[in-house]
Formats: C-alpha cells, structure tokens, sequence
C-alpha cells in the first residue's frame, strides 16, 4: 500500500500550503511573482528574467544525429515562450553514447544543423519579444554509459560494476570498464563537442553529470581503480580536466557549466551523494557542495542542480502522479520529492552564493510552481527556476508568469509520465495530453 502518495488536487494556495505543513516539508509560497522577471548575469551575458526551461530529450533527431523536424518545432515553442535561458538536450559527442538512434549528436557533418535549430531558436524569441530579448543558450553534452543504446539495443558503457544497477542495464559479470586511457580520450571528444558548440553559436556547454548517465557514474566511482576512481579528486577528475581543456582551448569563447546529481539515491559506495557507509541511501551534500566551489573558482559560473536516476528511482529525479507503464508508486508524497530536489539546490546555493544555481523538479507543482520558485529566489535558495515537463505541456508558461502573475490551471502538466513513456517505447516524446496534435495522434501510448 502507498499510503504517502498523493495525486496533486489543490485548488488554491492555501490547500497546498497546508499540506506541504502537515508533511513538515520547509516549502515557502510567495504571492508576489514579480521576482521571477529580474534578469541574471552570466559573464557578458544578460538573461531577461529567471524562468529556464530544463533539457529535456524529444527523441525526435535523425539517424544521423541531426535534429528533426519536431525538434526544431519544440525550440521555437520553448523560444516563444518567453523563458530567460534555454538548456537544450542531451546531444552525444560520440555514436558509442547515444540512448537511442534518435539522440542528438554533434559532429562536424550535424554542425550545420545544429547552427540553424540555434539561429532559429534565437529568431522566434527575438520575434517574439524584441531584439533585447535574448534567452541564454546552453547545449548539454552526453555520454550515456550504461545506458547506451546508439542502435536501439543496449549497449552499456560501465564505470564499475553496480549491484544496484547491473543486471537492470544489461551488464554482465564479464564486462570490462571503460579503461582509463578510453576516458582520457572521451575528454578530448566531450571539448571537440564543445567547440563544435561554441562554432555553431551556443552560449555555454555543459558537461553532463547527472542522472547516472557515463560521467555522472564515475563520481560515485569508489571502487574504481585507476586515476578515475576512488578519492574524490579521481572521481571528478573527469568533469574537472574537461573544463580545464575546454577553458585552455577555448579560453572564455565559451561558457562551460554542468547539470550535476546533488545526490544518486543509491548507497554508498557505488553512489554519489550518499553519506554514511553502512548501506543507507541518506544523502550528504558535503562532496557537491566542495565541487561547486571548486568549479567556482575555475570559472564555472553556472550550475543545475538535479538528482537521482530516471530509470532505477525517477521519484528522486521528477515527482509524478502516475508511473510509466509497468513502473510503481514511491511510498512518499510527491511534494517530498519536490522538497528534496529544492533543498538540494538551495544548499549548493548557500554555499557558492555567487554561483548562479538552477534548480528542478519544480513541475509537479503546476500553477504553483511560480510562487514556490519566486520564494526560492527571494530567500536566495536558487537563482534560476527551471521546469522539465512543464515546458513539454505548457511551453509558454514564463509568459504568463511574468505577464499575467499567473499561470493557467488548465495547461499544466498532470505528471502522467506518458511523456517519459514514449521515449521508453521509441516514439518521439511530448505532450500526449496538451499537445495533442503533434504527440496526441501517432502515440498509442495507452495506460494499462
Ligand atoms: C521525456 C523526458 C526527457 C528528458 N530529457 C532530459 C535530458 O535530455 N537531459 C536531462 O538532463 N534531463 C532530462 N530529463 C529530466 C528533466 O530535465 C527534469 O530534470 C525532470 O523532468 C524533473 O523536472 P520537472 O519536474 O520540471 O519535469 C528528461 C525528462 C523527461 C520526462
């Protein structure tokens, strides 16, 4: 029995405000939203306000890496939409990487692809709202690891073996990790992809580390031999020589940031983020927070904040009311979920203040989410608000935000997971509820 979950059914602030006392959760709810317009500085560049839209895969790129046609469409909604920085998704820097044979992936023949999807993203906000307005671009760079699957099958690329995780990704005893020299030149590849980035008029690159995919693996290599596992300098050894190459090859021509696992929700010692040794999956924030400041004085002026692994808890990694197919109800309320992932964000934040900090998992919190994200900002627990699937949804949100105060209870994301359920079928992800025209018709995605 899942007697802490809950469906999402406030009507009103105070409804929700309520429960979030009754769970003892430290959520705070402003009325006021105007804080959600202030603009951010990041280096040289002015970001209009502090709504972001999260990476989110659409699973809709070519064979060959290219984005598609919807890929496009989803951009120039994003772009429409009004949000001051835009984080686009998960792009591989090598075939070996991918997800899925509809992943992104950059390359010197994708580049003039990927220089259009920017152009245009850029031309529909400027269209949208005038030449000053001018949403922040970032481009997330990936390996997916274990959970590789560049021709449709798995094809895992594993750090350690996992105990947690082996035998759900396909990984068998016999595996070899990946060895030390393979990742010394997957580094060179992650800054080949960032100066393809940089060329095709990205603002930033981030080096992916979250969600247990290949990099966000290795910071929880404890039992790793070698120079990428162990201590805490080899386990972001890899994160912190790609930033140095890439500053020392492309000196400030790019920004370089990363979506980073606060914490895996597995325990210790295959995991990130877990604290005590004995088997628990507590979480201890002291390694993120060192490596946030480490990466602060590198120069890394940016970071977003994330946890848990989509595939083995996504309840961790996005609260939801309803599973994908075959998956199952946490015994936890999803506002605990919403709680965790802010609470992590806020304590990344307080301690490297200076730093510009995203946060998410805010999407559960539908009309509300602009009032819990404008009392975030306000006590200065984040920087940046970012939504996920709120943007699949109701990609023109921050509009109403910060036009109208208000966000439309009718055009939220009800956290059904059907989006999360195409990619899982190899269908191209959206909206099957809100967007109906474009996901709605070729999905039969239906629920059990
Ligand atoms: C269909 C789908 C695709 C996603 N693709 C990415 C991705 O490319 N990169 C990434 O870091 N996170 C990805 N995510 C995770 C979201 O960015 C986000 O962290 C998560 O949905 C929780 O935020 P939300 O509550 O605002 O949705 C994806 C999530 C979904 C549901």
């Amino acid at each position: 029995m899942h007697t802490k979950h809950k469906r999402f059914h406030y009507q009103c602030l105070d409804e929700i405000k309520n429960v979030s006392q009754e769970l003892g959760l430290n959520l705070q709810f402003d009325e006021d939203l105007s804080i959600l317009g202030r603009q951010v500085i990041i280096h040289d560049k002015i970001l209009p306000n502090s709504l972001a839209i999260q990476p989110m895969e659409g699973h809709d790129g070519t064979r060959d890496g290219r984005p598609g046609e919807l890929t496009f469409r989803r951009y120039r909604r994003f772009a429409a939409g009004g949000a001051g920085l835009l984080w686009f998704e998960a792009t591989a820097v090598t075939p070996a990487g991918r997800a899925n044979p509809q992943q992104l992936m950059l390359s010197a023949d994708t580049l003039p692809d990927f220089r259009r999807l920017i152009t245009e993203t850029r031309d529909t906000a400027a269209r949208s709202f005038g030449e000053e307005h001018r949403p922040f671009t970032v481009l997330q760079l990936t390996h997916s690891g274990r959970y590789s699957k560049p021709e449709g099958i798995p094809q895992p690329v594993i750090a350690f073996h996992d105990p947690y995780l082996d035998d759900e990704t396909h990984v068998t005893s016999s595996q070899k990790p990946i060895s030390d020299q393979e990742l010394r030149a997957l580094e060179d590849q992650f800054v080949e992809a960032a100066k393809l980035a940089q060329e095709a008029g990205f603002d930033a690159v981030d080096i992916k580390h979250c969600h247990r995919y290949l990099p966000s693996e290795l910071l929880g290599a404890y039992t790793r031999d070698g120079e990428y596992g162990g201590s805490f300098e080899n386990r972001t050894r890899f994160l912190i020589n790609v930033v140095d190459k890439i500053k020392a090859s492309l000196g400030d021509g790019i920004i370089v940031t990363t979506r980073i696992n606060a914490y895996d929700g597995t325990p210790y010692p295959y995991s990130w983020g877990a604290v005590t040794k004995d088997g628990s999956r507590e979480m201890c924030l002291d390694e993120i927070k060192k490596l946030a400041g480490i990466l602060h004085e590198k120069g890394v002026p940016l970071i977003n904040i994330t946890a848990g692994n989509p595939y083995h808890n996504p309840h961790i990694n996005r609260p939801y009311d309803l599973p994908i197919k075959g998956g199952s109800l946490p015994d936890e309320h999803p506002l605990v979920g919403v709680a965790r992932l802010i609470d992590v964000a806020r304590a990344v934040q307080e301690s490297v203040p200076e730093m510009v900090v995203m946060g998410s998992g805010y999407s559960w919190l539908r009309q509300f989410l602009g009032n819990v994200g404008a009392a975030n900002i306000r006590n200065g627990w984040v920087t940046l608000v970012g939504v996920g699937r709120g943007a699949f949804a109701y990609p023109d949100f921050a509009k109403d935000l910060l036009h109208d105060g208000m966000m439309d209870p009718s055009k939220t994301c009800i956290t059904c997971s059907r989006c999360t359920q195409l990619m899982r079928e190899g269908k191209e992800a959206g909206c099957v509820v809100f967007d109906r025209k474009a996901y709605g018709m070729t999905s039969r995605t239906q629920r059990d």
